[in-house]
């Protein structure tokens, strides 16, 4: 059984196209299927607007699906109520790109840890000052800030706030959604040495959502690629960045540069050219990457690809249809 598991989950979104327009349909996410194991980090990466942070969404049950299901230790999270979904909500913690807009600046640090703790009935009364104190210390920070206010943090202790408020409830999962975009090169290493060693020491699963290439093969273990709603390659992180297959996952990675993530200061990656994305409400015909594909032939105009089985890994591309396994 798997820890967390995506089937065909599918997000599709009503919008009206201009002023009493038409409604258009936008498929932000369109059956994605993908399972997590216990104990390891599943990355999903891809371009702005790719549908990274409406799939996170579904997975936390933020967001109800237009298809497809969720199933988490082999429950269905939307069939969830009662102590069962006050057991997942608890299970599964989410961190969000911007430390400060997911902080409530009028609260002390001391408030924003406890705060949880109380709701969940965790810890008593009296113990909770020990808490707050033990979870700063495993975030690096120390237990006098606990009585001060977001503001008076730099944006990496802020990061490192929300991710003690993620622990404070003892999860299993963390899904973090881009949680080193919004801070300085020189601290992204800092948070993501951070998140490791806590992966280690609390045996938690990660889904790790991020831009940056060199930092996704430092942390994952398994990778899906996202390109307009859907995953086009799925793959064990080292196979995907020794030899990617699509040629989506190579041109992301032609575009990030090479740099030892662990120990260095980084150039922040670049990104391929955004500027003939096509739209998930006018998707082209067939493969919906071959207008910008380099690898293209006649077929892929009007054939829609499969995600298919090839050397133990998933890919959605006609080149592979003839090394296609089971
Ligand atoms: N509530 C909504 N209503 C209509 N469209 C939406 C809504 N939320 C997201 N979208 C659209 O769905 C698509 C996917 O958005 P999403 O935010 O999931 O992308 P993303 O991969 O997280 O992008 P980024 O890297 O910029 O965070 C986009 O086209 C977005 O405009
Ligand atoms: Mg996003």
């Amino acid at each position: 059984m798997a820890f967390i598991e995506a089937k065909d989950l599918t997000k599709h979104f009503r919008i009206k196209q201009g002023i009493g327009g038409k409604t258009a349909i936008l498929k932000a996410v369109d059956e994605v299927s993908f399972e997590v194991g216990k104990d390891s980090v599943f990355s999903i990466v891809g371009e702005s607007g790719c549908g990274k942070s409406t799939l996170a969404r579904m997975l936390i049950r933020l967001l109800d699906p237009s298809g497809g299901k969720v199933m988490f230790e082999g429950n269905d999270i939307f069939q969830l109520s009662g102590n069962d979904l006050k057991e997942f909500r608890r299970s599964v913690q989410i961190i969000f790109q911007d430390p400060y807009a997911s902080l409530n600046p009028r609260m002390r640090v001391y408030t924003t840890l406890s705060e949880p703790l109380k709701i969940h009935g965790m810890v008593s009364k009296d113990k909770l000052r020990d808490k707050v104190a033990e979870l700063l210390h495993s975030v690096g920070l120390t237990p006098d800030m606990m009585n001060k206010y977001p503001h008076e943090f730099s944006g990496g202790q802020r990061q490192r706030i929300c991710i003690a408020r993620s622990l404070s409830l003892s999860p299993k999962l963390i899904i973090a959604d881009e949680p080193l975009s919004a801070l300085d090169v020189s601290i992204q290493a800092q948070i993501i040495n951070l998140l490791q060693d806590l992966r280690k020491r609390f045996g938690l699963s990660f889904i790790f959502i991020s831009h940056d290439l060199n930092v996704v093969h430092y942390f994952s273990d398994t990778v899906a690629v996202m390109y307009l709603g859907r995953i086009v390659e799925l793959a064990d992180a080292d196979k995907l960045f020794d030899r990617p297959l699509h040629p989506y996952t190579e041109l992301l990675l032609k575009a990030a540069p090479k740099v030892n993530v662990q120990k260095d200061v980084r150039v922040p990656s670049g990104t391929v050219s955004e500027t003939d994305v096509p739209s998930p409400i006018d998707m082209p015909s067939g493969c919906s990457f071959h207008p910008r594909c380099p690898k293209r032939f006649d077929r892929c105009d009007n054939t829609e690809p499969a995600l298919i089985k090839v050397d133990g890994r998933q890919v959605r591309c006609l080149l592979y249809e003839s090394n296609k396994q089971g």
